[in-house]
């Protein structure tokens, strides 16, 4: 195709590619505006969004509260740095805090962020309260966790696409199979035990649900082996899995809760460690913090964002949606080649598609849902994650199951 053929899409991905690092492998389609569940390309073609950005865009694309929040607090002050005080941080760790049932908020950018929060606490807390020696704290993390790529989410890693060739790891951390109480139990034997970091809805590995019962039964396992439970509801948070916080299904409070993604709703990076005052006050002045964290304009959105996913009822909108969503997919797969399962809660789901990880049917299917109108990426080659945003309306969900359902019927067998 000669350059002056090309379509405006081709040139923003030939622009990406060349002077991009090549760290992700997008979906073709360039996008430049979004409302709601909507978002459209560079030719003005419109999609159903069913990624959110990865579960930040829980209460749809530039909702206008949030940006609103966003423009007004942007022309007053954006930044301060925590050398000086603003008017806003104290009113939005006052909301959070309220809100989330939790004496303190660290505040921080993105969700990776959040989570070397919550190990920084962790330690702190096991040398300062529980009293492990110097430098031997342990913290354990399931198998096939994902939260982020720093080198201390790297080191916890167990894939190997994510910890390859990043090496030396960080010592300290343990892996133990993810929905299994047994291995939680036999590793928190070890006294040096601090922390077990833990997603209560794997998102990266595939949307992977586990047992009912056992969030509150690892829960009650750590607390009685004085062991910080840390829940990484980066992904599951902010509605997404039809409770504000996907451990609230289990009557589970988290010594330490990790928001990020949609606690903005996807207008800012804006993150957070919560925990009461036994741990959070562990860290004193200086031994933690972000130029960015509790800046005014982040703490405003977020603000703005919780108030929308309250407001708007995106929880309960969640459950109900998720409820119909899987009910429609299991009997479609009742007579599929295709599509052997579909699991989730809320409305963070995901399908899986008959082949090995190596295949690249799921991608094809997600180009065709892509020319139907849907955007959804695979993850693992075989698994594809539907996430659309939390305000999406029951007629539009059905529009959508339509979609999806006539698309993979194009590569039944
Ligand atoms: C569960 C979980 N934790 C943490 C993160 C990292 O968030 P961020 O990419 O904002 O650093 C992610 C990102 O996908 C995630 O899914």
């Amino acid at each position: 195709m000669s350059a002056i053929e090309k379509t405006m899409s081709q040139k923003s991905i030939d622009l990406e590619y060349k002077y991009g690092a090549h760290n992700y492998h997008p979906l073709p389609v360039v996008l430049n505006r979004g409302e709601g569940v909507y978002v459209w390309d560079v030719e003005g073609k419109k999609y159903y969004d069913f990624l959110s950005a990865y579960s930040a865009v829980n209460q749809g694309h530039c909702h206008p509260k949030i940006v609103a929040a966003l423009v007004e607090q942007a022309s007053l002050l954006t930044l301060t740095s925590r050398a000086f005080h603003n008017d806003v941080l104290g009113a939005y760790e006052k909301y959070v805090t309220t809100l989330f049932g939790y004496d303190k908020i660290l505040p921080m950018n993105t969700g990776v962020e959040g989570g070397e929060t919550a190990l920084k606490l962790c330690r702190k807390w096991a040398y300062k309260v529980k009293g492990i020696a110097p430098n031997k704290a342990k913290i354990l993390f399931a198998e096939n966790n994902f939260w982020g790529r720093t080198l201390a989410a790297v080191s916890s890693s167990t894939d190997p696409s994510a910890f390859n060739d990043y090496g030396p790891y960080l010592p300290g951390f343990e892996i133990v199979k993810y929905n299994d109480l047994k291995d939680l139990e036999k590793a928190l034997e070890d006294p040096n035990v601090a922390g077990f970091m833990v997603e209560p809805i794997q998102g990266e590995a595939g949307v992977m649900v586990p047992d009912e019962g056992y969030l509150k039964k690892a829960y009650d396992l750590c607390k009685s082996k004085n062991v910080l439970f840390i829940a990484d509801e980066v992904q599951t948070g902010i509605s997404r899995t039809g409770k504000l916080y996907c451990c609230q299904h289990e009557g589970v409070k988290p010594d330490i809760l990790i928001l990020g993604k949609a606690l903005s709703g996807g207008v800012f990076p804006v993150s957070a460690a919560l925990a009461d005052d036994e741990i959070m006050m562990t860290i004193k002045p200086g031994e933690h913090g972000s130029t960015f964290g509790g800046n005014p304009l982040g703490c405003r959105v977020a603000m703005a964002a919780l108030e929308v996913a309250v407001d708007e009822k995106l929880a309960d909108n969640a459950e109900f949606l998720g409820n119909i969503f899987r009910a429609e997919l299991n009997k479609y797969i009742e007579t599929s080649t295709i599509c052997s399962a579909v699991r989730g809660k809320g409305l963070l789901n995901a399908i899986i598609i008959n082949d090995d990880e190596e295949s690249d049917i799921a991608w094809n299917i997600c180009m065709k849902l892509r020319d139907n109108g849907l955007l959804a990426k695979p993850t693992h080659g075989n698994i594809i994650r539907f996430a659309p945003p939390l305000v999406m309306t029951q007629a539009q969900l059905l529009d959508c199951l339509s979609i999806i359902t006539s698309t993979l019927k194009e590569f039944e067998i």
